[in-house]
């Protein structure tokens, strides 16, 4: 099988909850065929459960971004069963909120791993079949934290604006081979990154995951010769303080 022959597939990283979860289920009503990954297989065997209502279903391909090798093997299962990745979307991250004299090397590791070297990992994997194929879609789910400083995200504002870092220079040189490399940047979303007590307080005001996810789709489908480079989104009423 050539990689012409084979399905187009969109594939994210950390579906099993919050923002990755409402783009996996945007994504396949539109039609997409959906890959998904996360390391909680139950979570992800959940969304096919929740999505068999509406009589679609995603594909999962479990795994931890923090690994090469997994992600590596991962990229390999997913195109041995006959997918191709069109369109990647970095979404897996995890927080910790803390002052830097607080966070453990253990938790500034595993904020850096997954963030930006889980992050910087797919796009290693995905990259020579894409540009093979002719073009596709990078899309990665940045911060707020790379436009404005906040305290107790050290090793967060490290991870995303390191991943802005190397995708404004990634950007530059996958243009010639038509991928585009698209930067969300969201504000406070209402999803389990955030304590129970600060969505209890805050809800109302964050922005749900599925306005994120509508966003996400939409920029996925623009097509020609346009490319939303990056879109800022923030609750109407700013940022948490
Ligand atoms: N919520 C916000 O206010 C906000 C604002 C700006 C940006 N973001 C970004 O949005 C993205 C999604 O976060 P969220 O808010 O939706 O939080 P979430 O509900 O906690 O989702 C995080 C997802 O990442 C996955 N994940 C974590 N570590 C992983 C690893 N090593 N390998 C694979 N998957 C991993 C989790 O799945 P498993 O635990 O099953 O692996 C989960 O599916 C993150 O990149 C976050 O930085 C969030």
């Amino acid at each position: 099988m050539t990689i012409k022959d084979k399905k187009a597939g969109i594939w994210i990283t950390g579906a099993s909850s919050g923002i990755g979860k409402a783009a996996a289920k945007e994504f396949a009503r539109v039609g997409s065929n959906v890959i998904v990954s996360a390391r909680r297989i139950s979570e992800l065997e959940r969304l096919n459960n929740e999505l068999s209502v509406e009589k679609l279903n995603v594909n999962m391909f479990p795994c931890n971004v923090a690994s090469y090798n997994n992600v590596d093997q991962t990229h390999k299962k997913i195109i041995n069963d006959g997918f191709s990745v069109d369109c990647l979307i970095n979404n897996a991250g995890i927080s910790s909120f803390k002052k830097a004299e607080d966070n453990s090397i253990n938790e500034i590791d595993d904020i850096i791993h997954t963030n930006l070297m889980g992050a910087i990992y797919c796009i290693k994997a995905v990259l020579p079949k894409m540009i093979e194929n002719g073009g596709g879609t990078i899309i990665n789910i940045s911060s707020v934290v790379t436009k404005k400083v906040f305290t107790n995200s050290t090793a967060y504002a490290a991870s995303k604006l390191g991943l802005k870092g190397y995708t404004d220079s990634l950007r530059e040189e996958l243009r010639k081979y038509n991928i585009r490399v698209i930067d969300i940047i969201p504000g406070a979303t209402v999803t389990s990154m955030w304590s129970s007590e600060i969505r209890k307080v805050n809800s109302e005001r964050m922005m749900t995951p599925e306005e994120i996810a509508n966003v996400i789709v939409w920029t996925y489908l623009q097509k020609g010769n346009l490319v939303s480079e990056e879109i800022l989104l923030r609750p109407i009423q700013g940022d948490l303080e």
